[in-house]
């Protein structure tokens, strides 16, 4: 199924969904219906936060923003907030909930912006659906071009091939948890329909280096996080880059 399609999909299972700000992400990670825990997302969002270190008078903009939970978590922190996905169900989501300034249909790789528009950019599992490197290059190139002098970047959530095994083994241990804590069983999903790709962290260092983006690297968030375990992990890595 083309990758629109699928989200366009998953974005009519989730509609209304989002209410009670407790969300389904973990629907395209391991399995079916399982909520996250309220504490869950408040330890991602301050990540994120910290990390994008947005200002109150800064334009942000939510790049692939999906039913748009997270936008409207961070929208409070800028002064403009924009949403952006190419999924015309999931942008119809982020408007009922009423996610942030704008929210628009457009497409990573052909965005809709002026160049050196934004002070800030979020785009967060986002290229993890994205297969194909030169797909993830022609993305970033195009997410640096709409940010301005000094402005950032917060890419999330890119799985490292190198640690692919880790990564393998936290689902099966999720899935347990999940099969033990929700009593799931029928609606685990043994593979995920949504591609996810795993990234050749030295072969994405070595392009943000030739196109002389600087960056930080970083743990991401423990998406399979529950309380009382690391808050971030090492098989998936966040990019800041700056302009
Ligand atoms: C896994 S969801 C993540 C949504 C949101 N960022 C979050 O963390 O909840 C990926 C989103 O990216 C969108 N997407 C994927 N490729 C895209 C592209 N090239 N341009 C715009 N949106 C894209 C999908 O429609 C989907 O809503």
């Amino acid at each position: 199924m083309e990758l629109r399609s699928a989200f366009n999909e998953w974005g009519r299972f989730t509609e209304g969904r989002f209410v009670d700000q407790q969300w389904l992400l973990a629907k395209w990670e391991v399995c079916e219906g399982v909520v996250w825990p309220a504490e869950k997302i408040d330890v991602m969002i301050d990540l994120i936060t910290k990390r994008l270190d947005t200002g109150l008078n800064d334009r942000l903009v939510d790049l692939g923003c999906g039913g748009g939970w997270m936008l409207k978590r961070l929208a409070p922190e800028c002064g403009y907030a924009v949403g952006l996905d190419f999924s015309a169900q999931m942008i119809g989501n982020a408007l009922k909930i009423d996610a942030g300034d704008v929210l628009l249909q457009g497409e990573i790789g052909r965005l809709p912006f002026k160049d050196n528009s934004f002070d800030r950019a979020l785009c967060y599992f986002v290229l993890i659906n994205m297969m194909e490197d030169s797909d993830v290059e022609r993305s970033i190139i195009d997410m640096m071009r709409i940010l301005k002098p000094g402005g950032s970047l917060l890419i999330g959530q890119l799985p490292d091939k190198a640690k692919s095994k880790e990564y393998d083994a936290a689902k099966a241990q999720y899935r347990e948890f999940c099969s033990q804590t929700y009593g799931l069983g029928a609606d685990l999903r043994d593979v995920n329909r949504m591609p996810q790709k795993l990234f050749d962290i030295p072969a994405l260092v070595s392009f943000l280096e030739k196109n002389d983006i600087h960056f930080t690297k970083m743990p991401s968030f423990n998406p399979f996080y529950r309380a009382g375990e690391s808050s971030t992990v090492e098989w998936r890595l966040d990019f800041l880059l700056r302009k």
